[in-house]
């Protein structure tokens, strides 16, 4: 595999990126989630020119006004220059749903699940998240912290810059903590951004088996203040599903996150249908998988768009899950997308349903399996990921005064990032803005 280059934090010497073929800007008239018809809208600059400085994009244009202005002529010497002649430059993915904190990949659940079995029945049967729990459990933090750094880095390589990070295989107060301190532990040592978000509500642990309600408890009344509190986390997320915890519960942990400062977000309709509109009222920054849509839930997300644009809810898909689990099916991103929902699009990576790292990988599958043009996969796979983590003030577009955020491919047209099916094109990482 290509390694890709990776430039650190730009901050000692002004950077110059001319010659660019195909620069996708992202810009934006308005800081809200892009939908409908703007998704697809790159703002794109041929032979376009983008200068960086203190870790913060500067200004952006073409190569000959950039050679012409005044003020780079002046600094020429100290400016350091990346000619991308014949290469595509966008925003660094941001991938907003990983689950990083975990120790091994689950090749068991893998082989009974090509021999049949469903992710539900290993599931149930103990595999499943369950199994991810007890190398958890034991690992210790620095160790756990070296997994997330791994998968960090794998991520870079493929030109994500910005990564939502869950816990969630601890299933306990100790092992929550502990994976959420790992976390920030990796993010200190990396050179993009990660946002952390607690999943103590992933599934209810064997201990609990039975009583819900006494672990949702738990989830609310330790783990949620201790995470706040300690500044472990940006978020709280729950799966809301079969097998995992009903929609009751995830508005008790809502209720608690919002209590504690903390944004909401919520795996929801992966495997079986949950009701949307009453998790709204506690504006979650996205809610994720929604394989089970119904038309209710759509008008409800799109009304939300239009009512509330400060507040939108970005409706986060992750077809890595349905390509590993071989469910034959996706989300329906088209009907989605053509009603107005603002769509993102994520790894999920996760040693389940999503062992990949790779944003271009799912910029295929959404174009191949659920029919959104490249151009809209990279705006959701950017400028609306960014939404989904209420960071657009920052990151996931090509914009005067956003951090330097900036993937380099080595191809000559942005079409090309999800045609080649689990390529490697990325030529250099630029990741300016601190975590
Ligand atoms: O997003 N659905 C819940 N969580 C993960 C799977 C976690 C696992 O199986 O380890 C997901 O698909
Ligand atoms: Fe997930």
């Amino acid at each position: 595999m290509a390694k890709a280059m990776l430039l650190r934090k730009p901050t000692q010497a002004p950077l110059l990126l001319v010659n660019i073929r195909q620069l996708l800007t992202l810009a934006s008239a308005a800081l809200v989630p892009r939908r409908g018809r703007d998704l697809g809208d790159l703002g794109l600059i041929e032979d376009g020119a983008v200068l960086c400085v203190g870790g913060k994009i500067v200004s952006v244009g073409r190569t000959s006004d950039a050679l012409s202005d005044s003020w780079i002529r002046r600094n020429r010497k100290r400016i350091r220059e990346i000619d991308c002649r014949g290469k595509v430059v966008l925003s660094g993915f941001v991938d907003s749903h990983t689950h990083p904190a975990f120790t091994a990949p689950r090749l068991v659940d893998f082989e009974r699940r090509i021999a049949g079995a469903t992710y539900e029945q290993i599931a149930d049967a103990g595999g499943g998240i369950h199994s991810s729990a007890e190398g958890v459990r034991k690992a210790t933090r620095a160790a756990l912290a070296g997994h997330v750094l791994d998968a960090l880095n794998k991520m870079l390589a493929q030109g994500t810059t910005t990564v939502e990070a869950k816990s969630g295989y601890g299933l306990n107060l100790d092992a929550e903590l502990k994976s959420l301190e790992a976390i920030g532990d990796a993010a200190g040592q990396w050179p993009g951004t990660v946002v952390p978000t607690l999943l103590g509500a992933h599934v209810v642990p064997g201990e609990y088996e039975g009583r819900e309600d006494k672990y949702v408890r738990i989830v609310c009344k330790e783990m949620i203040p201790r995470a706040a509190e300690g500044k472990l986390a940006r978020f709280v997320d729950v799966f809301c599903d079969r097998g995992a915890f009903s929609a009751a519960s995830a508005e008790h942990v809502f209720l608690a996150a919002r209590e504690h400062g903390l944004g909401v977000r919520a795996h929801v309709s992966q495997f079986s249908h949950c009701e949307i509109a009453p998790l709204l009222k506690y504006d979650p920054a996205s809610l994720d998988h929604l394989d089970h849509v119904s038309d209710d839930d759509i008008a409800a997300l799109a009304a939300q768009s239009v009512v509330s644009p400060a507040h939108q809810t970005v409706a986060t898909l992750v077809p890595g899950a349905n390509h590993f689990l071989g469910l034959g099916r996706f989300p329906d991103a088209r009907r989605l997308i053509d009603s107005g929902v603002p769509v993102a699009l994520a790894t999920d990576y996760n040693p389940g349903t999503s062992p990949t790292a790779s944003m271009p990988f799912v910029l295929s599958l959404a174009c191949t399996h659920m029919k959104m043009t490249p151009a809209e996969a990279i705006a959701a796979a950017t400028i609306n990921g960014a939404h989904a983590l209420r960071l657009a003030g920052r990151k996931g577009s090509i914009e005067p005064g956003k951090d330097a955020d900036l993937v380099i491919f080595d191809v000559a047209d942005y079409r090309e990032v999800p045609y080649w099916v689990a390529g490697h094109h990325c030529a250099a990482v630029i990741a300016g803005g601190s975590s």
